[in-house]
């Protein structure tokens, strides 16, 4: 079967963050909004399906987390990654930042160091601020294109404080796919200074065809061992409203002290979420290969178009999943005018590069999650925005 990734479908008044918060974000409806990591396309109709029958059944109450919850996401991560975590291993948590923050409140202290590779995804250091952590700073660098690792800085970084590095695999705002080789030096690192890996894996499974992602646990016992991983079908699967996410911890001390945590507040998933990760994992990956397939014609329209007509704009080729990291610091404006103008010219909703941290600034984050032809009007409206000034 052949999915249609083209159908434009109406999302205003849906209760939607990307679209109903555009007057308090931007300061007006008048923007295509792509910001927020959601797609823009329709969930698909194994998952919907699954969520109707499940209302056949005319009583909602309290449920127990089925088996085929855990054995379902072993057999996907195992037929995609080669990865076998064992069952026993595998927990809930309502969400990835959730359990980002259950993780740094279960292995950390107040004052702890936590390392962050930024740009990141802003809830990687917002996380530790909120809970009393200190963040440690280990930017990225790039070098032709792509984001890499600068292993002398974080080594500069480690004193006796640090206890925590916080892992985007692949990253989000680069799309970039860490090698074996630098999954590996990272791990040699930490597991040399004790500090405990957080593997956010959230992006894996939309990355593209020429890449291979690693999980982290995937790379040796000893990696496996120091880690916790969270992946979820959510951001894949266009379903990170019903909050489906797993931890995968395969130290059994680190394992029953975060189950700890999650059993203390009484975390537990809902119905529909149960449903839908299991019909994801065992009937999604055709839809998931075309979707993956669409969203990276998305990313390499939009680097292209940059290149060929937008002057003083650049764009970084994901590897992996639907964002894009716009470069605009060769047109040399300070943030606020940056904003201005792809809000109020463009007529855009973008992710404002300073909220990645350090390394954000003259950046926007473009979602391509989308159909192909709103990428394109929205190339154009940069293109006509930047020509102006
Ligand atoms: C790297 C990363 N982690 C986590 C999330 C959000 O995950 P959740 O909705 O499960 O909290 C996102 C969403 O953009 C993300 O990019």
């Amino acid at each position: 079967m052949t999915y249609n990734f083209d159908i434009i479908t109406d999302r205003t008044h849906s209760g939607c963050y990307k679209y109903d918060l555009r007057q308090a974000v931007f300061g007006t409806t008048d923007v295509t909004p792509m910001w927020v990591a959601d797609m823009d396309f329709q969930t698909p109709s194994f998952i919907l399906d699954a969520i109707r029958e499940r209302c056949e059944h005319p009583v909602l109450g309290y449920t127990v987390r089925p088996s085929a919850f855990a054995s379902s996401f072993r057999n996907w991560v195992n037929d995609h990654y080669g990865w076998k975590p064992d069952q026993t291993r595998i927990g809930f948590v309502p969400g990835i930042v959730a359990g980002i923050g259950l993780a740094i409140q279960t292995f950390t202290s107040p004052g702890d160091k936590i390392i962050v590779q930024p740009p990141v995804y802003p809830p990687f250091f917002n996380s530790p601020n909120n809970n009393g952590r200190r963040v440690a700073w280990n930017p990225l660098r790039e070098v032709n294109g792509r984001f890499e690792m600068d292993f002398e800085q974080l080594n500069s970084l480690i004193d006796n404080r640090t206890r925590m590095f916080i892992l985007c695999n692949p990253h989000n705002p680069g799309g970039t796919v860490w090698s074996r080789e630098t999954l590996l030096t990272l791990s040699e690192i930490c597991n040399k200074h004790g500090i405990l890996v957080i593997s956010d894996e959230i992006h894996a499974d939309m990355t593209y065809a020429g890449s291979r992602h690693i999980p982290y646990a995937s790379l040796s016992e000893a990696a496996a061992m120091n880690s916790v991983t969270f992946m979820s079908p959510s951001k894949t699967f266009n379903i990170p409203g019903l909050i489906c996410s797993y931890s995968v911890i395969p130290d059994p001390v680190l394992f029953d002290r975060f189950q700890a945590t999650t059993q203390n507040i009484d975390v537990s998933g809902n119905i529909f979420a149960y449903v839908a990760a299991e019909a994801a994992y065992t009937q999604g990956d055709e839809w998931r290969r075309q979707m993956v397939d669409y969203i990276e014609n998305n990313a390499r329209t939009v680097v292209d178009y940059c290149r060929d007509s937008i002057p003083g704009v650049s764009a970084m080729m994901p590897e992996s999943s639907f964002l894009v990291w716009l470069d605009f610091s060769e047109l040399k404006l300070p943030n606020e005018a940056l904003r201005r103008l792809l809000i109020d010219k463009a007529k855009l909703g973008l992710n404002d590069g300073p909220t990645f941290g350090p390394g954000g600034e003259g950046h926007q984050r473009l979602n391509v999650g989308c159909p192909r032809p709103v990428v394109v009007k929205a190339l154009e409206q940069i293109e006509k925005a930047v020509r102006s000034l």
